[in-house]
């Protein structure tokens, strides 16, 4: 073993790295990943801990030793306001969860889904030939949080969201934003009544409205569709023989509500801003689509044929990994990068700043779509790409968010360009997931 303790940031005496964290976390981890190597220490207020960066140091945390590990304690504040959910819960009772959630995730069920997306892509397309018509700028980003939206209610839940549809994206960029930048904080002032505390809590409110309108109209009229809603209502424990509470219930809809939307839609948002900039790869993206689907809708069984198109999404989540870091908890001392690692202290994963290092990624600024082909990724070690997490907590719903972008991709991109508003700055901004600071606004163009 070598030293005690790896080197980092010396930080502020009690408050550690905190203050810096909360103005520029990306940047703070990304300049001490680069600075101190494969481990670095972080004190971040009255917690300890690692960044770590090596494949091998972030695969035996999330998978080979996962069972040392729990969410960490940032995660409290997203349990407070989200509830004890998939996401954020822990052993038995996630084990629980994640069983009965599970089914809906099967490859084929979420094949099946594939109509679902271009239906919902077609949609928006025929909103764009109006809006390329105008010649007026849309905000890119709403545009495709609506479609995520649209698409994860109607594929897991089976429904709309009734009068709250329009309300919604806008509650939850409220969420996003306060809970985001409460995230740092060392909880001493979230709780004052603010006017943002106060528009938080009608944010949270109008949430839990929708989603109890959703189950309540699944009650009303039943269906014989196995989605996501149905496994949730039909689950019974096994030796109480009891479903799930109604708050249960409502914790698990607005986990994948906000999990399935959220995250994917910002994906697309970062791979239109990219494509945009980025005028071979475009091309190289219509030649594929027109060569492929000539002008007709791409199904499930084209996408093995679209292999540019997932490249492109593969290298978006590289560059802007809509979840850009997240961290665990030891529960017994361990060792990292030849450091132990104290039971209660933190380690730090972040798929930003792994997916951005000279050591992992050649040229890693550069957008090349092609770093990503069979040959290319060859070599490359499993765990140097982490955008969905890995290990037994890894992102339950990986392979419909990389078939619905795709299927939103090629609907789109066939038939539009989109432009970025000229001298429009264009910033990550890392709250819970990574958004665009000022939004991004675009002109649509036509193609065909
Ligand atoms: C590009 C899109 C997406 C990205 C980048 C993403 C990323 C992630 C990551 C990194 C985690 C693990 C977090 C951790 O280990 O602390 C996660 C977990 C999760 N994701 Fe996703 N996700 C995406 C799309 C989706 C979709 C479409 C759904 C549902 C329809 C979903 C539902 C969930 C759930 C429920 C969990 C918790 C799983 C568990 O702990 O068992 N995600 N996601």
């Amino acid at each position: 073993m070598r030293g005690m303790r790896p080197p980092g940031p010396r930080g502020l005496p009690v408050l550690g790295s905190l203050l810096d964290i909360r103005r520029d976390p990306t940047g703070v981890f990304l300049r001490a990943a680069l600075r101190y190597g494969d481990v670095a220490y972080f004190t971040v207020g009255p917690r300890q801990g690692y960044l770590i960066t090596n494949p091998a140091d972030v695969r035996h945390v999330l998978q080979d030793n996962a069972r040392n590990y729990q969410k960490s304690p940032l995660y409290q504040k997203l349990r407070l306001h989200l509830g004890n959910g998939l996401l954020t819960s822990e052993g038995e009772f996630w084990l629980r969860q994640r069983r009965i959630a599970q089914p809906a995730f099967h490859r084929q069920r979420v094949a099946g889904l594939a109509d679902v997306m271009t239906t919902a892509a077609r949609e928006a397309a025929t909103t764009w030939d109006t809006l390329a018509e105008h010649g007026r700028a849309v905000d890119v980003d709403e545009e495709m949080m609506r479609l995520t939206r649209t698409v994860v209610v109607r594929a897991l839940l089976g429904s709309d969201l009734g009068p709250y549809t329009d309300r919604i994206d806008q509650a939850w960029t409220i969420l996003n934003e306060f809970i985001g930048e409460e995230f740092w904080s060392l909880g001493l002032t979230g709780w004052l009544p603010t006017p943002r505390r106060r528009r938080f809590q009608a944010a949270r409110r109008l949430l839990r409205e929708a989603v109890d309108y959703v189950i309540a109209e699944r009650r009303r009229t039943p269906t014989d569709c196995p989605d996501l809603l149905s496994m949730l209502l039909a689950a019974r424990d096994d030796d109480t023989g009891e479903g799930m509470t109604d708050e249960q219930l409502r914790v698990e809809v607005t986990t994948f509500l906000l999990a399935g939307q959220e995250t994917t839609s910002l994906a697309l948002t970062w791979i239109w801003y990219l494509l945009s900039q980025h005028s071979a790869s475009l091309a190289r993206l219509e030649e594929e689509l027109d060569t492929v689907l000539a002008g007709r809708p791409p199904e499930y069984t084209d996408l093995v044929n679209l292999p540019y198109t997932r490249m492109v999404i593969d290298e978006a989540l590289r560059l802007y990994p809509p979840a850009w870091g997240f961290s665990r908890q030891a529960l017994g001392d361990d060792e990292l990068g030849g450091y132990p690692l104290p039971r209660g202290w933190i380690a730090f994963v972040i798929p930003f700043v792994m997916h951005r290092l000279p050591s992992l990624w050649e040229e890693p600024e550069a957008f090349d779509p092609e770093r990503f082909s069979p040959e290319r990724s060859a070599d490359r070690p499993k765990f140097a790409y982490v955008p969905f997490g890995a290990g037994p907590r890894q992102c339950i719903g990986n392979q419909f968010a990389l078939m619905e972008a795709q299927l939103i991709v090629a609907t789109l991109a066939q038939r539009f360009r989109l432009r970025l508003v000229p001298g429009h700055r264009v910033e990550p901004w890392p709250l819970i997931t990574l958004r665009p600071r000022y939004g991004m606004p675009m002109f649509i163009d036509k193609r065909m």
